[in-house]
């Protein structure tokens, strides 16, 4: 006998594919979004469901898809912080599986040391100057590390960097270091790992022109390492060449950071070129926050948040990475929406997903894998509430699930 479902599954799914993506709202949401394309013009965007982030002001989303896990930042300004973790089931369903106690400000989370770089988890937490760690699961307990920040006095931008403002935790392609961008130091910390323990060793840090304002960072390596370093994973020579870039939030500009893997045990980092997102090295219109820097194979982009260069919407730079790892101005796109937070790239390289944080919504844009140029539109999705302009609310992060 021929089962109905059988024969039919094959042939719908020729017709139809679907792609999933998790984006948080500052309400206190995470929500499992569903895109299907029915054919090379005709896609849609649905909210499948939405679930509660089991703290405040959930801020920043880590995808673990092989443990199938997700990690929820909170950057709830005062008192205390809740750090949340996930399990992922069918149709993307979320079981609250972990919390523990954080300090406030967290907004930023990153996975690393363990045997598969995923048994720890570090928290970038900008409003109390701090750096936590946690053993993974989170297990309610208390941090490894609680790295506290000073500054001796107010830096470049006296309204902004009125004190240690670290904004990003993410290691580098060996799994061996940890970075931090300092946006109110100016400073680029960095941390050796110890990868059994979980434990963080200070290197000396990488510093920057006052009032820069580093937020986020991505790295690029060059095609040759970046195979060989899959390979033998951990090993430095592989690393020879990596790149880092920063997309530097009070200054408006991004930078491509030269990465030596010297030995004795920590890397050091030396600028080697900053350019603004616009064409001609033009500067950010008066009020721009240059927000999140993702590299995929040799281009690099940037979100321009409120530049309103495609009035109302603000944009999305690319740039090209040559050989070396120095980059150049190729195009600026619309975000589709106002103040994007947050942007990634699908695995293919023929999408992404923008969250416009103000007008809180989720902006699907095709991207052409070979020449890394965005396209256009194709879905979009509000998600909850509309934000304010400047204000901690509306869509704070999204993540393809894949
Ligand atoms: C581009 O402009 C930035 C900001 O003014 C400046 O720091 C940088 O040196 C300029 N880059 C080039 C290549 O002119
Ligand atoms: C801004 O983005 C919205 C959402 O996609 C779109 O409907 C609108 O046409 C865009 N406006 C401009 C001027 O690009």
């Amino acid at each position: 006998m021929l089962h109905s479902h059988h024969f039919f599954l094959p042939l719908f799914s020729g017709l139809a594919t679907a792609a999933n993506l998790y984006a948080s709202h500052y309400s206190g949401t995470i929500n499992y979004l569903t895109l299907t394309k029915s054919s090379d013009t005709a896609y849609s965007l649905t909210q499948t469901s939405s679930t509660r982030s089991g703290n405040q002001l959930p801020s920043w989303l880590t995808y673990d898809g092989e443990g199938k896990a997700l990690y929820v930042s909170d950057e709830v300004f005062v008192g205390s912080g809740t750090l949340t973790s996930f399990s992922i089931g069918a149709n993307g369903a979320l079981t609250q599986s972990g919390k523990v106690t954080t300090p406030a400000g967290g907004v930023a989370n990153c996975l690393y040391a363990g045997a598969n770089g995923k048994g720890f988890i570090a928290n970038a937490h900008y409003q109390t100057s701090a750096l936590s760690t946690f053993k993974l699961p989170l297990n309610g307990g208390q941090p490894i590390q609680n790295i506290k920040y000073t500054m001796a006095g107010r830096g470049a931008n006296p309204s902004r960097q009125d004190a240690p403002h670290p904004h990003h935790a993410f290691v580098d392609p060996t799994g061996g270091y940890l970075l931090v961008p300092d946006l109110g130091a100016d400073i680029i910390r960095i941390y050796s790992i110890d990868k059994t323990s979980g434990q963080l060793t200070e290197c000396p840090n990488a510093k920057l022109p006052p009032g820069t304002g580093p937020r986020h960072g991505a790295f690029w390596a060059p095609p040759s390492a970046a195979k060989s370093s899959r390979v033998r994973r951990g090993n430095a020579a592989a690393a020879e060449g990596t790149i880092l870039f920063i997309a530097n939030e009070l200054s408006n500009t991004v930078s491509g950071w030269s990465v030596a893997y010297p030995s004795g045990g920590c890397i050091t980092l030396a600028l080697k070129q900053t350019l603004t997102p616009y064409s001609g090295n033009s500067s950010a219109p008066m009020g721009t926050k240059v927000g999140e820097i993702k590299v995929k194979d040799n281009f690099l982009y940037s979100s321009n948040r409120n530049d309103k260069k495609f009035d109302p919407n603000d944009s999305i730079t690319q740039y090209s990475i040559s050989s070396t790892g120095s980059i150049s101005w190729v195009d600026l796109t619309s975000s589709y929406g106002t103040y994007p937070r947050t942007f990634d790239i699908n695995k293919a390289g023929d999408l992404v997903a923008i969250g416009d944080q103000t007008t809180a919504n989720v902006a699907i844009v095709r991207r052409v894998p070979a020449t890394g140029k965005l396209t256009g539109q194709v879905a979009n999705l509000r998600i909850g509430a509309a934000g304010t302009p400047e204000n901690e609310d509306g869509v704070s992060a999204v993540v393809w699930a894949e």
